[in-house]
């Protein structure tokens, strides 16, 4: 039976792909800043451990608790929707260090396992963004870029061990807790100058019937943590799968 470990399951995509692994006989970690047994079905298989990713000793922690594991999903993320001019620079920073530099912590310290076993799947969770520049999004999308940029340089790095490394692009997803998570970083981030775009941007999204749901990201981590020759891309839902050209 192999073991997945997913960060950010107190919600939304994480939560939803603990579910989707649990329900198909995987051993899951299901990693939350602050852990809650009730969020997931009870099962002998689920282990719920606190973690949080911007965090070098709750990363090590973790890691210590869970042992030995076969998938890593990068999940855990934050966001921001706001004119750059009312970004705050602490609040980029915050966004970096959870979505970039937390996905690349984690992945380098699962790494050593997977090379000695000569086995092991990264999954990194970024964002159909990176596919389509959007206003009001360039720090996350920035934030998302990065990493994909990261996957495909280590893929090729660590091929040599037979580790994988994949990337799933979810498209806009309005019911998960993301957009209420980001309201906190959002105070004062539309000035005055850029009210008549964040209008059209709004209005744009109100019309957009194609939207990604949670199950859409749980199959493609599925896929890519059980199907070696999956591309290295997958998008996740619909209107993320027609920006992504296949390979
Ligand atoms: N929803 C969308 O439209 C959308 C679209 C494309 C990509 N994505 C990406 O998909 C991923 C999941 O998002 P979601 O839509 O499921 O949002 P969500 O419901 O807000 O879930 C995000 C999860 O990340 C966790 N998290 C945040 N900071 C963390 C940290 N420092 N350490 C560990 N966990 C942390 C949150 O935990 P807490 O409960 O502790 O805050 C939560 O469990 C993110 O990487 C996001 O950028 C989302």
């Amino acid at each position: 039976m192999k073991t997945v470990l997913i960060t950010g399951c107190s919600s939304g995509f994480g939560l939803e792909t603990a579910r989707y692994f649990l329900d198909r006989d995987w051993k899951v970690i299901a990693t939350m800043r602050t852990p809650r047994e009730d969020a997931l079905p009870r099962s002998e298989h689920l282990r719920v451990i606190a973690l949080d990713v911007t965090d070098a000793d709750s990363i090590r922690r973790a890691l210590e608790e869970a042992g030995p594991i076969d998938v890593l999903v990068n999940n855990a993320g934050i966001g921001v929707l706001g004119a750059l001019e009312g970004v705050p620079m602490t609040t980029a920073r915050d966004v970096f260090e959870t979505n970039t530099l937390g996905t690349i912590a984690m992945t380098q310290a699962v790494l050593p396992q997977f090379r000695l076993r000569r086995e092991g799947v990264v999954i990194n969770v970024t964002s159909s963004v990176t596919l389509m520049p959007l206003p009001l999004l360039s720090v996350y999308t920035a934030s998302k870029a990065a990493v994909n940029a990261f996957t495909e340089s280590l893929a090729l790095e660590l091929e040599q061990f037979n580790v994988r490394v994949n990337l799933v692009l979810p498209g806009r997803a309005p019911t998960t807790r993301f957009g209420e998570n980001a309201q906190s970083r959002m105070r004062d981030s539309i000035p005055e100058a850029y009210a008549g775009l964040a209008k059209g941007v709004f209005e744009a999204w109100g019309l957009s019937t194609a939207v990604t749901h949670a199950a859409d990201v749980a199959q493609a981590v599925w896929r890519a943590a059980n199907d070696p020759s999956c591309p290295l891309r997958q998008a996740a839902g619909a209107d993320a799968a027609a920006l992504l050209q296949p390979d």
